[in-house]
């Protein structure tokens, strides 16, 4: 059976929804206040698993409380959990969220998050090989993450890398990357010295960039495509672009080709943003096929 594995951030969400953001100094009284599960690589693979994938995660969490919660949820969605180690002497990883209109702005603190280091991924080194396909994001030490790309490459492993959040990272990383997933900030961040369509032409069949309601962008070798977004009232953005990529290593694990991969993650993300929560909206399986932008040539049991 194919295998996806996760190496990435888990994270508790801490979510207030207001009008406006305040102002430096200024004090507002918001809407609403709840915890969320979040964490880039958490919500991959939670988004990963809902659609049906076998999916492990790796990462550190702390041995606080939400650790324990943290574990619970990824268990709950059916994610397997062994090769996720607790860390002492440091908090779970935590996002401090405000939600305006249905758009999110993130202060992540990575906590336990940032203890995964170089021996551990050496640990993980026969999940690795192992794995049909192994997805990272940047919420890791950067160097962990060129190390996990690095083992992909060599062990002739796919490799889904979503460079989110932004930050600069070496060419040669880049290029080692079967698919790189950033969106449109974190593309012009990567590549300042190319428009999006250079980037496109240069990567072909390997640069994917997500750019919310414009849709998502790539190159097929001989022309640019865009995959068009579906029209919806976001209730909550957040995690979009983790349902993206989560539910686009199912399709690619199920044998889809690129193109249907694009489409299917996209759809996903599209359900995602109905509902409340970085997790809350990911879709599963059932509901996706209830979509009626659903492709019956994508054959995924
Ligand atoms: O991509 C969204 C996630 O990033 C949130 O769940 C939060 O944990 C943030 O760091
Ligand atoms: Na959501």
């Amino acid at each position: 059976m194919s295998k996806i594995t996760v190496i990435g951030s888990i994270s508790t969400d801490f979510v207030v929804t207001a009008d406006k953001r305040p102002e430096v100094g200024e004090t507002i009284t918001g809407k609403e206040f709840n915890t969320t599960f979040g964490g880039k690589g958490a919500n991959q693979a939670v988004a990963s698993a809902r659609l049906g994938g076998d999916v492990y995660m790796a990462g550190t969490v702390g041995t606080d409380i939400f650790a324990t919660e943290l574990l619970a949820n990824l268990s709950t969605n059916n994610i397997h959990v062994d090769y996720v180690e607790p860390v002492t002497h440091v908090p779970s990883g935590s996002a401090h969220i405000t939600i305006v209109d249905g758009d999110n702005s993130i202060v992540y603190i990575p906590g336990a998050n940032n203890a995964i280091d170089t021996k551990r991924i050496e640990r993980l080194s026969e999940l690795i090989k192992t794995s049909t396909i192994v997805v990272v994001q940047n919420e890791l030490p950067q160097e962990v993450v060129d190390q996990i790309i690095e083992m992909c490459y060599e062990s002739n492993v796919k490799v889904v890398y979503n460079p989110a959040p932004a930050r600069k990272v070496n060419q040669s990383v880049l290029e080692k990357a079967t698919y790189l997933t950033p969106n449109e900030s974190e593309f012009k961040l990567l590549f300042p010295e190319l428009t999006i369509s250079e980037g496109l032409a240069k990567y072909p069949n390997q640069l994917i960039i997500t750019m919310g309601s414009k849709g998502v962008y790539y190159h097929d070798g001989t022309s640019e495509k865009q995959i068009s977004s579906y029209t919806v009232t976001p209730v909550d953005t957040t995690g979009a672009g983790d349902t993206f990529n989560g539910a686009f290593a199912v399709a690619l694990t199920a044998g889809l080709d690129l193109e249907s991969s694009i489409r299917f993650g996209n759809l996903a993300a599209s359900l995602s943003i109905k509902k409340f929560g970085a997790q809350g909206g990911m879709p599963t399986l059932a509901e996706m096929k209830e979509s009626e932008q659903y492709e019956k040539t994508w054959n995924i049991k």
